[in-house]
């Protein structure tokens, strides 16, 4: 990959995003309605954080179209004009104080707000949570509690907004503060103040209401005047999870750079750094800034940057870059860890996600729900096989691949995560620990370089999908014996053989048939790792055990293969007869029946058995083969 040094600036290179420290980023949540957009517009209206004649310019619309003006409408002008331009998961709004620069991140929903938080594009200290005043505490105002305390946000202020609507009644105050301080104190939170306030008639917000002169605490402005900056976390242990590992562009230049944002702690020119999970270690030889007069000698905290090392060695995206003469990340495949979850669909036990870690993404199963945690209110339950939408939850994870990571007891911000569901973000969370002792691959003496040399070929897997009957144990076996006639090494692993022995205990349900296909994906990746030709043949119904096991694999070393035969011809040759018991409904969750198959979107190949001869598929095989061996 080329390097696109313009990708570092604009995430806000090296120095610039260090030089002003008195930023805040502030997250407002709230329940639809409750007010959030006109506290928004208002804060920017009274600090005169609008552009020139905006204000105006929205008054005059709604006199146009006889409505009355609201300062939400402000907010929603702003963002029609930053769609135009840039694209931005949140929408953030920009303001001033005497004290330092606010940027305000609206959640428009859970999801982007969560993933904002967990990617870093939009981290925040603190948080105002509105309540409306008329409507008191709603379910969502519980869960927002839970998920800000679960993002580790302890600096929250409470607006109880409307104010003007229940006449600036104190006592419509103090029983909502009442209500949600023992929500709050129930999962161990503290709001640093609850401020009545309207942002519709402006009480409150830049300056103290003269229409509730019970209320003795702050303005919301002042409010925000007083969160404390955390400090950055530059003494804690090198932390750069590595973005990408681009090549220089320029003609004989054959350096490589590391790219990354420096998360906690620093590193300099000389360093020797090691590289998580892999364990490779090498010196930094020089550190990489864009339009930088000179190169920097270190790069610390906040800077997105980019290092050389004095050896070639070969990382990945995902991996975590640490400093030997300091502690290093944890590594494990198994994590237990603290969950919310958004996801429509519940998250399942057995089924197969996607977890992102920092710029790391690997398969994960849900392997145990220790406990369940109602967001809204709080109840626990603790046998339980799925976790539904808005619940929080204790659970296991198991992953396709070790990954490197911190628990949020040592640094919260490598111990984020999301898990995702179908190409959407459904949940995050936060990591705990690891749920077995550290697993480090123990590297023996012979690489699979040694191995391959050997057999004279690489390894590679060939992944053969399709329905009972639709060919896949013919096409496979016919395939390996000319391999082997070749002079590959070769095996083959077949459903109904495996059945007998690794599966035997397992059977057809949906979970089982992902056991079933994560046992064959371990085996086809360690045959793989030995340098064979390995040829599978299950049904492998579902898309994403599919995906796991070109993960496991590696996605070089894996071809899948689709063996497709419409059901018709698949019954009629049906030499146990399976179909037609299946449709009397003797065998149950038969797959094509009764039970789901996901054909591949995109097969590396399709050979339809239907249609063609066995040798015409075989032969479809082996040229692929042949163009792979090539690459
Ligand atoms: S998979 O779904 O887990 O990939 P696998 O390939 O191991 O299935 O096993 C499929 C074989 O098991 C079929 O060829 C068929 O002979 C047999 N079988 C028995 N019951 C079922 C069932 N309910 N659905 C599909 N195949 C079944």
């Amino acid at each position: 990959m080329a390097v696109d040094l313009k990708r570092f600036a604009e995430k806000g290179t090296c120095n610039e995003s260090h030089s002003v420290p008195e930023d805040m980023n502030i997250v407002i949540v709230g329940h639809v309605d409750h007010g959030k957009s006109t506290i928004i517009g208002r804060l920017l209206a009274d600090t005169d954080a609008l552009p020139e004649g905006k204000l105006e310019q929205v008054r005059e619309r709604c006199r146009r179209n006889s409505r009355p003006f609201e300062y939400a409408f402000l907010l929603d002008a702003l963002k029609d004009e930053q769609d135009q331009g840039i694209t931005i998961d949140a929408a953030r709004c920009f303001f001033k104080s005497s004290k330092r620069r606010y940027i305000i991140i609206d959640a428009p929903g859970h999801i982007e707000f969560l993933k904002n938080m967990v990617t870093g594009a939009a981290r925040a200290e603190a948080a105002l949570l509105v309540i409306d005043a008329t409507e008191g505490v709603q379910e969502n105002s519980k869960r927002h509690g839970t998920l800000l305390s679960m993002l580790g946000i302890s600096q929250i202020s409470v607006l109880i907004n409307k104010m003007d609507l229940v006449g600036y009644d104190q006592g419509v105050f103090d029983r909502v503060v009442e209500e949600y301080r023992t929500f709050l104190h129930s999962i161990n939170v503290e709001a640093s103040s609850f401020v009545p306030v309207s942002g519709m008639a402006g009480d409150n917000i830049a300056i103290r209401s003269s229409s509730m002169p019970w209320y003795s605490g702050a303005p919301l402005l002042e409010v925000l005047d007083d969160f404390m900056n955390p400090p950055l976390p530059i003494d804690k242990p090198l932390r750069m999870p590595v973005q990408g590992v681009y090549r220089f562009t320029n003609d004989g230049d054959q350096r490589r750079i590391v790219a990354g944002t420096v998360e906690s702690g620093r590193l300099r020119v000389g360093d020797t750094i090691r590289f998580s999970p892999s364990g490779k270690q090498s010196q930094v030889k020089s550190i990489e800034a864009f339009n930088a007069p000179q190169p920097p000698t270190e790069a610390v905290t906040g800077w997105a940057t980019g290092f050389t090392l004095s050896e070639q060695i070969y990382i990945t995206r995902g991996e975590i870059a640490s400093r030997v003469d300091e502690e290093p990340p944890a590594v494990a495949s198994a994590l237990r860890v603290n969950l919310f979850w958004l996801g429509k669909k519940p998250l399942q036990i057995g089924k197969v996600y996607h977890l992102k870690l920092g710029a790391a993404k690997v398969a994960a199963r849900l392997a145990e729900v220790r406990e369940v945690l109602d967001a809204s209110n709080l109840t626990r339950d603790s046998k339980r096989e799925r976790v539904d939408r808005h619940e929080v939850a204790e659970c296991v994870l198991r992953l396709s691949a070790p990954v490197a990571f911190d628990t949020v007891d040592t640094n919260e911000h490598t111990s984020r995560f999301v898990i995702v569901d179908d190409y959407e973000i459904a949940g995050g969370g936060i990591i705990l620990e690891p749920y077995q002792e550290s697993v480090v691959w123990h590297q023996g003496l012979v690489t699979y370089e040694d191995r391959c040399r050997v057999l004279g070929h690489e390894g590679l897997v060939l992944w053969f999908t399709g329905l009972s009957g639709s060919g896949k144990s013919t096409i496979s076996a016919a395939v390996e014996r000319h391999l082997n006639a070749a002079g590959r090494a070769t095996y083959r692993l077949d459903g109904d053989n495996i059945r007998h022995g690794l599966s035997s205990d397992l059977g057809f349900s949906g979970a089982d048939r992902d056991e079933n296909i994560r046992r064959i994906a371990e085996v086809a990746a360690l045959f793989a790792d030995a340098g064979l030709i390995t040829l599978v043949s299950f049904i492998s119904p579902t898309a994403a055990m599919r995906q796991f096991a070109r993960e496991r694999v590696g996605a070089a070393r894996f071809v899948e293969i689709h063996v497709k035969a419409d059901i018709e011809t698949c019954a009629k040759r049906d030499p146990k007869g399976m179909y037609q018991r299946a449709r009397r409904g003797e065998i149950k969750e038969f797959t094509g029946v009764s039970a789901p198959y996901e054909a591949p979107n995109s097969p590396d190949l399709v050979v339809e058995t239907d249609a063609r001869s066995v040798e015409v598929c075989v032969a479809d095989v082996l040229e692929l083969v042949r163009a792979r061996e090539g690459a």
